[in-house]
């Protein structure tokens, strides 16, 4: 990572605050963007004191897609050039009001899929065009199976997953790799209070699994590990069986 330039979507999430932490003190120059105007700054000026490294800053909103064009632009102006980008956004919403409120459903919808779609495809054609980079999305565990519990997050995570599977072929052919991150359960703001929780990881934790994938240029990621074999034994409930579990 070190000399790289890398842009941050979402930066005031838990798991990009991390990874910020860790790309920066390896040497990595950051772009950092999210909603927070307050607080983005707040990270960045952060970083800028405790690694002396290169960073910078500005806002962006997952539904103002006019806005998404002048993301690339923005962070190359700000980091000379572009390496990388990982995008960490979302809400993970109430599901049982979003059953009643498709207004709630719309927004978790847009938010952690249209609006990343949105994004992706101008960050994915300057990457093709520029032939070389990566580019890493995080999904998660909750996009391999529709469930009563989350079924509304799930289904646009799970939208994501195929969003970023189609983009990894495409932009393979471009020197462009593409790597899907699924954690598990994390001990982030999402999480707060939440119950039914267990095996939960740190941010840190999954920001340490995403660099070491990354330079193993893997494709798709389990954060942490063992639940890709979690995820195998839920996927391979037969449906007749999975509809009357409480999940
Ligand atoms: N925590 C978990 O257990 C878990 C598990 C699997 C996957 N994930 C995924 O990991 C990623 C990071 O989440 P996290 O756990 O670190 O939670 P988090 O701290 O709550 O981060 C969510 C981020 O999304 C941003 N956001 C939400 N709606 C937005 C909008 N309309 N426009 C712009 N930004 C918006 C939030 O901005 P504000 O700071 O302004 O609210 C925040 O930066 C998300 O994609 C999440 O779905 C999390």
């Amino acid at each position: 990572m070190k000399g790289e330039s890398v842009l941050l979507i979402g930066a005031t999430s838990s798991i990009s605050r991390a990874l910020a932490h860790q790309m920066a003190q390896e040497g990595t120059a950051l772009h950092l963007v999210a909603r927070d105007r307050t607080e983005v700054e707040r990270i960045a000026q952060d970083i800028a004191i405790r690694y002396q490294s290169p960073v910078s800053w500005d806002t962006m909103d997952a539904f103002d897609y006019e806005a998404h064009q002048e993301l690339v632009p923005k962070a190359i102006a700000n980091l000379g050039h572009l390496d990388g980008v990982v995008v960490s956004l979302g809400e993970l919403g109430d599901q049982e009001q979003a059953q009643t409120d498709f207004n709630l459903a719309q927004r978790i919808i847009h938010s952690n899929y249209t609006g990343v779609a949105s994004m992706l495809t101008h960050v994915a054609n300057y990457l093709e065009e520029q032939k070389q980079g990566f580019i890493v999305g995080i999904s998660s565990v909750a996009s391999d199976r529709g469930r009563p519990s989350n079924y509304v997050y799930g289904s646009a995570k799970g939208a994501l997953t195929l969003f970023l599977q189609g983009m990894r072929s495409r932009l393979a052919k471009s020197n462009v790799h593409v790597m899907t991150v699924k954690p598990g359960f994390v001990d982030t703001k999402m999480t707060f209070g939440k119950s039914g929780m267990f095996l939960v990881a740190s941010p840190q934790q999954i920001a340490q699994a995403i660099s070491q994938a990354l330079s193993k240029k893997k494709n798709v990621i389990y954060a942490p590990w063992f639940w890709l074999g979690i995820m195998f034994i839920i996927r391979s409930i037969p449906e007749s069986i999975f509809k009357k579990l409480k999940l």
